[in-house]
């Protein structure tokens, strides 16, 4: 269960604060398929990264299973997302120096001991489901800029994480490939249990989430998940999808 409470972030830009979320307050329950909408800027790429805790917020919490983020060190929030967390980043963060198997392979690095060692043969067969198996000796550099993304992909499943955040996981994929993409984290959501919270704007991956959290000027200024309680998006195969043709005009 993730827990957002007041939520709030205001960076300092030319010696100016800039707020760009504003009190934000979610209750998201384990298993669900969420998908965060809204126009570029609007603050959605902060949020994800307040909710998986790898940024700390201005004002509010953040509790993950329990686990107030807020009250953590540094070095323990990091060992808290190696056991727990995958995440998908926008701009893909791929090592240089590694190849893509050694990529998929760092989150087991991160996480040690026996639970990762029992994973171990699981970043080869990830490459292969994301289409990628003639290609896990290639270095980034060497991929397109979809591989890359996909290669970022299988790497935030490789610890197996009980919440994975994608930031617009299918935002550099043609059609088929994204379709793969979303089919391998509907899998992971329905099959391995894994609470997803997605930033997008592609419509076919909007649609097939089980609730809709639309920010604008760092604000929710829809969420179909409220009001129905917290177990809501969980209920029943599929949720309402919240008129995603919506986003059409969106950057
Ligand atoms: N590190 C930062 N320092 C200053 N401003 C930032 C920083 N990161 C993001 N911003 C600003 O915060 C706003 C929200 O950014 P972001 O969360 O990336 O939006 P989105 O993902 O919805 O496009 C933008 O106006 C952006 O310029
Ligand atoms: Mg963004």
């Amino acid at each position: 269960m993730i827990l957002a409470e007041g939520l709030g972030k205001t960076y300092v830009s030319g010696g100016r604060p800039l707020p760009v979320l504003k009190d934000v307050s979610l209750h998201i329950a384990p298993e669900a398929f969420v998908a965060i909408l809204g126009p570029s800027g609007s603050g959605k790429t902060t949020l994800l990264g307040l909710l998986a805790g790898l940024d700390e917020p201005s004002s509010g919490r953040v509790c993950l299973d329990g686990v107030d983020l807020t009250t953590l060190t540094e070095d323990q929030r990091a060992g808290f997302r190696a056991r727990n967390v995958g995440f998908v980043f926008q701009t893909f963060h791929l090592l240089p120096t590694l190849t893509a198997l050694e990529n998929v392979l760092v989150p087991l690095e991160l996480m040690g001991g026996q639970q990762a060692r029992d994973l171990r043969d699981g970043p080869r067969g990830l490459l292969e489901r994301v289409g990628l198996g003639d290609r896990v000796d290639h270095y980034p550099t060497q991929l397109s800029g979809g591989e890359q993304q996909r290669v970022a992909l299988a790497r935030a499943f490789a610890n197996r994480p009980r919440i994975l955040f994608a930031d617009e996981p299918t935002g550099n994929l043609d059609q088929e490939t994204g379709g793969v993409v979303i089919e391998l984290m509907e899998t992971l959501n329905r099959e391995a249990r894994t609470t997803l919270v997605l930033v997008t704007h592609d419509l076919t991956l909007a649609a097939r989430a089980h609730r809709i959290v639309r920010l604008a000027g760092g604000r929710v200024v829809e969420d179909t998940g409220v009001g129905a309680g917290p177990t809501a998006e969980i209920a029943g195969p599929r949720a309402e999808p919240a008129g995603p043709q919506a986003e059409l005009g969106e950057a």
